[in-house]
C-alpha cells in the first residue's frame, strides 16, 4: 500500500519533467492536496492519516462554499471613515462567508531532483492568513499577511530520497477584515529545485536608466547564492529576446570577489519598442548562470520598455505622452468563485475592463497575485500596487495593525521585490486611508514605509490614498508623499493642489456610486445612502454615500484640473463583503459599488465610463429597460449613456425630444436624460447625432413578453485542457423573440458533460443565498453566469442549461484545441 502510494507521488513529478534534465525545475503544486477544517495540531507529522481528508485542488478558497450566514464574523463596529456615530451590528461585512477558524492543508512530496548539492525553496503566492509551513512535522516558516507572497528554503528539511510531507496551517481571525478576505491556499505554490549555486527567488532587477527612440539602455543586476555564500568566479550570459524569441542584445559578465554576490550588465536595445497600455510590448532578458563549462542555473526576467515622469502641472506622462489614469480599484475576490486565483477568470476581467476603455487598475486594498501583474503586463493596463489598508492605528480588531511594528518592512520587501521588474507597475501604494493620517508620528510611518519602496526600487514613486483631507494637510501626511492620492475629494481638489508641494494629485479612490443591475427605482433622485425594502439599489446611477460622488461630479473635475491625473473608480467589479448600504441588513453579502456585478455582468454604468474612456469606440446605450406592466402613464426616466454630443428619443415612435450634452449640471455635461417620459409598453428608441448635426446611429429597447427560453453566450469557445481553464456561460432569459425579460428570476438548472466540470454560477444579486458552487441559481434581472472548468484532457463539453416552463439551451465547447 504505501510502495504503491509512494510510486503513485514519483509519477505526480515525474510526469511534468522535461526529457533533458536542467539544473533548475519549478513545480505548480496544485495537484493532490488533502484539506481539512478545523485544528488538527497532529496534521503537521508525517505520520498523520489524512485519508478521510477532502482531496482538493490548489488555488482553493475553503470559504466559498459557504453556507451563507449573517452570523458568519457578526462584527459590532463604528466605521469611522463612513462618519458613523456609534457603533452597529453589521452582518455581511465580510461577505458572510465562513472564513474565520483554522484550516490544514496536507500533501506528499518526491523531489526526484533533490539531493546533495541541491537547493529546494516553496514559495507561496499569498496563503490565508498567518500561514505555519511544516515540512516533515518542522516548522519551516510562518508568515501572517494573507495577500503577501513569501518563500521559505526548506533544504535543510528536505529528504532526497523518498516522500516527504508537506502540511499548512492557515488561520483566519474574526473582525480581522473589512471585506471577504477568504481562506486557505488561495494563490499557488511552487516548488523550485536548483542546484547549490543559483539565482534565488526574485534575484534580478532590471531597468532601464535611459531609453531614446534610438535605443534603451537595460541595467540588469542579479544576485547568485552559493553554499555557504563562499565566493566563486561564475559567469553569466544574458540574452534579451523581444516578443517573436529573436535575440536583441547580449551580454557576458563574470563575478568577481568585490561584487557582492551580484552581477551587473548593462545591455543596449536598438530601436526599442515601447511598452503602453495600447501597446503592451514585452522582451525577456534570459540569463545563464555557469560555472567554467558548467551551467549552474538559467533565470528569465520579463519586462517592457517605458518611462514615465510625474510632474508638477502638467501631471503623469507616459513614454512622453501626458495623459490621466483610467482606473479602477478592484479587490481580489472574482465573485462566484471567492478568492480561489484563475488566470482565466483574471483575463475574463481585464478583457471587459479593457473594452471599457479602462486603463489601470489599483489593487485595493493589499498585494496582487501574480498572475494579475503578468496579464497586466500582457494586455496593457497600469497598475498601482497597494501594501496596506491600516498601519499601527486599527480599523477592525484583528486586523494588520497587530503586525504591522514586526512585518511592514518585510512585507513592503516582498511586494517591491516581487513586481519590480514588472512593466505594468507604474506606482506603490503604502496605504489605504490609514487612520495613521491623524495620529501623531503619522506621516513618520508614511516616511519610513515610502523609503523602504525607494531603497528597493528607486524607479517608481509612492503613493497613499488619503480621506482625512484636513489632517493630511496640516500634519505633512499628504506633503510626503511622491504622489498624494486623494479619495472622494473632488470638490477639495483647488485647495490641495494650492497647499501641497507636488503640483499634481490623484483621485486615488473615487465615486463610491451604489447599484443592483438591472434595477430601478421611483421616483428618479440624486440621494444619499437610500436604501430601499428589497436590500437592492437603483441603477439610474445616482445614490452614492455620505462620503461619495456620483461618476459625473469626478469627470468634471478630471476635465478641469490639469494637475488631477486621473482617477481610481472605487469599484470595477463588485466583490464579497462591504455591502454599503446595507452593512445592517442581511441578506446583503456583496458590494454595490462595481461598474460590473459580482458576476462580471456590466450594469448600465459600465457604458457611462466606456463613453468618457473609449473614445474609438461608439457607445449608445439606453436605460432602464422597457417591461413594466403597471407603470403605464407614469413617469419613467430614459438616460442614454453616449460619447454622441446628442441624440432624440421616441417612445413608440413619438418624439421626446432632443438632448445635448451641456454644463447645466454635472449630470447634463455627461448624460441624455429625458426625465419626464411617461410609460407606455412597446419600445423606447434613440437616435443619435454626431458634431455636425448628422443622425449616424440609433439603438431600440422593446417591451419584453412572458420569458420563453434560454439563451446562452459563452465568452471563449475554446479552452486550454489544462484543468483550469474557464468558460463564462452568460444565460439569459428571452421572450420568445429574443427580446431579454428584464425582471425574469426563473430557477436555471446546469449539467455539464464531456471534458469539463460545472464549476460555479453567479448572478450578480448581492441578496442571494444560493451557493455558487451548486448547479442552480435564479436568474436576477433575466441574467446569470455559469462556469464551467476544463479537464486536462482534449475533448468537447456540453453546457446544458434547462429551466422550469423555459425552452433549453445547450452550449458547446471545445478543449485542447488552439482557436
Ligand atoms: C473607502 C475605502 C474602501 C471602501 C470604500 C467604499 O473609504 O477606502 O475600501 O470601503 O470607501 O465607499
Amino acid at each position: 500500500m504505501r510502495l504503491s502510494r509512494c510510486f503513485a507521488a514519483l509519477l505526480l513529478l515525474a510526469a511534468t519533467l522535461p526529457a533533458t534534465a536542467q539544473s533548475r525545475k519549478e513545480y505548480l503544486l496544485q495537484t493532490d492536496w488533502k484539506f481539512a477544517k478545523g485544528d488538527v495540531p497532529e496534521a503537521a507529522r508525517p505520520d498523520f492519516k489524512d485519508a478521510k481528508w477532502q482531496t482538493v485542488r490548489i488555488p482553493h478558497d475553503w470559504a466559498i462554499y459557504g453556507p451563507f450566514s449573517g452570523n458568519n464574523d457578526l462584527q459590532e463596529v463604528k466605521i469611522e471613515q463612513n462618519n458613523e456615530q456609534k457603533a452597529t451590528l453589521k452582518a455581511g461585512r465580510t461577505g458572510g462567508l465562513p472564513f474565520v477558524g483554522t484550516g490544514w492543508y496536507r500533501r506528499r512530496l518526491v523531489v526526484p531532483q533533490f539531493g546533495p548539492g541541491k537547493r529546494a525553496v516553496l514559495l507561496f503566492d499569498g496563503a490565508m492568513s498567518n500561514a505555519r509551513v511544516y515540512v516533515n512535522g518542522k516548522e519551516a516558516a510562518f508568515w501572517p499577511y494573507g495577500y503577501n507572497s513569501f518563500s521559505v528554503d526548506v533544504t535543510p528539511f528536505l529528504q532526497a530520497n523518498g516522500e516527504n510531507t508537506l502540511a499548512v496551517r492557515l488561520q483566519n481571525f474574526p473582525e480581522s477584515s473589512r471585506w471577504y478576505p477568504g481562506a486557505g491556499l488561495y494563490r499557488n505554490v511552487h516548488l523550485i529545485v536548483t542546484d547549490d549555486v543559483h539565482i534565488p527567488v526574485w534575484g534580478t532587477y532590471l531597468t532601464t536608466p535611459e531609453i531614446t527612440p534610438e535605443l534603451a539602455k537595460v541595467k540588469l543586476r542579479t544576485k547568485v547564492e552559493t553554499a555557504g555564500g563562499t565566493f566563486q568566479p561564475l559567469r553569466l550570459q544574458t540574452e534579451i529576446r523581444d516578443a517573436a524569441g529573436q535575440v536583441v542584445s547580449t551580454s557576458t559578465a563574470t563575478l568577481e570577489q568585490s561584487d557582492n554576490q551580484e552581477f551587473t550588465q548593462n545591455l543596449i536595445i536598438k530601436a526599442p519598442r515601447l511598452w503602453s497600455p495600447e501597446s503592451p510590448t514585452l522582451y525577456t532578458a534570459v540569463s545563464k548562470l555557469y560555472a567554467g563549462d558548467v551551467l549552474k542555473d538559467e533565470y528569465s526576467t520579463r519586462f517592457g520598455i517605458r518611462s514615465f515622469t510625474f510632474e508638477a502641472d502638467k501631471g503623469f506622462s507616459l513614454n512622453g505622452k501626458v495623459r490621466k489614469f483610467k482606473g479602477v480599484c478592484n479587490h481580489h475576490d472574482l465573485g462566484p468563485l471567492g478568492t480561489a486565483v484563475n488566470t482565466a477568470a483574471l483575463r475574463r476581467q481585464l478583457t471587459l475592463l479593457k473594452e471599457m476603455g479602462c486603463d489601470a487598475i489599483r489593487t485595493s486594498h493589499n498585494m496582487p497575485t501574480p498572475e494579475l501583474v503578468s496579464l497586466c503586463d500582457e494586455m496593457g493596463f497600469m497598475l498601482m500596487v497597494e501594501a496596506f489598508d491600516e498601519w499601527k492605528s486599527p480599523k477592525v480588531k484583528n486586523g494588520y495593525s497587530q503586525y504591522f511594528d514586526e512585518w511592514s518592512e518585510k512585507d513592503i520587501v516582498n511586494m517591491v521585490r516581487r513586481d519590480r521588474n514588472n512593466p505594468s507597475v507604474i506606482m506603490w501604494s503604502i496605504g489605504n486611508e490609514v487612520p495613521d493620517q491623524s495620529t501623531p508620528g503619522g506621516n513618520k510611518i508614511a516616511k519610513r514605509l515610502q523609503d523602504i519602496c525607494h531603497r528597493e526600487d528607486p524607479t517608481r514613486p509612492v503613493a497613499s490614498g488619503m480621506d482625512r483631507f484636513d489632517a493630511d494637510i496640516q500634519n505633512n501626511f499628504a506633503s510626503i508623499l511622491d504622489i498624494p492620492g486623494f479619495n472622494y475629494k473632488p470638490h477639495r481638489y483647488a485647495e490641495a493642489y494650492g497647499k501641497l508641494p507636488q503640483g499634481f494629485l490623484l483621485g486615488s479612490e473615487t465615486a463610491s456610486t451604489v447599484s443592483s443591475r438591472g434595477v430601478y427605482k421611483f421616483p428618479v433622485v440624486m440621494a444619499k445612502d437610500q436604501k430601499y425594502p428589497d436590500n437592492q439599489s437603483s441603477s439610474y446611477d445616482l445614490e452614492v454615500c455620505n462620503w461619495s460622488q456620483t461618476p459625473d461630479e469626478e469627470f468634471a473635475k478630471q476635465d478641469d484640473l490639469p494637475y488631477v491625473i486621473g482617477e481610481f473608480v472605487w469599484t470595477g467589479f463588485d466583490y464579497l463583503g462591504e455591502p454599503t448600504p446595507y452593512d445592517e441588513k442581511w441578506p446583503s453579502h456583496s458590494s454595490m459599488f462595481g461598474i460590473l456585478d459580482l458576476a462580471g455582468i456590466p450594469k448600465d454604468r459600465f457604458y457611462l465610463y466606456r463613453a468618457r474612456w473609449n473614445p474609438s469606440q461608439p457607445t449608445l446605450h439606453l436605460l432602464p429597460h422597457w417591461t413594466w406592466p403597471g407603470r403605464e402613464g407614469q413617469t419613467t426616466p430614459v438616460f442614454c449613456y453616449t460619447n454622441y454630443p446628442s441624440a432624440e428619443l421616441f417612445v413608440n415612435g413619438k418624439s421626446q425630444g432632443r438632448q445635448t450634452k451641456s454644463n447645466a449640471s454635472n449630470q447634463s455635461r455627461y448624460r441624455l436624460m429625458w426625465n419626464d417620459v411617461k410609460y407606455e409598453p412597446g419600445s423606447i428608441k434613440v437616435v443619435a447625432y454626431d458634431q455636425q448635426g448628422k443622425a449616424v446611429a440609433e439603438e431600440e429597447v422593446k417591451t419584453a413578453g412572458k420569458p420563453h427560453h434560454i439563451a446562452l453566450i459563452a465568452d471563449r469557445t475554446h479552452l486550454a485542457a489544462d484543468g483550469n481553464d474557464l468558460a463564462f456561460v452568460t444565460a439569459r432569459v428571452e421572450d420568445a423573440q429574443g427580446n431579454l425579460c428584464p425582471e425574469a428570476t426563473n430557477e436555471l438548472h446546469f449539467a455539464v458533460s464531456g471534458q469539463g466540470q460545472f464549476r460555479a454560477v453567479g448572478n450578480g444579486d448581492p441578496t442571494s443565498l444560493e451557493m455558487f458552487h451548486l448547479p442552480q441559481m435564479k436568474a436576477f434581472s433575466g441574467k446569470l453566469v455559469a462556469i464551467v472548468q476544463a479537464s486536462d484532457k482534449a475533448g468537447t463539453i456540453q453546457l446544458k442549461a434547462t429551466g422550469k416552463g423555459l425552452k433549453g439551451a445547450t452550449a458547446q465547447l471545445q478543449t485542447g484545441v488552439t482557436p
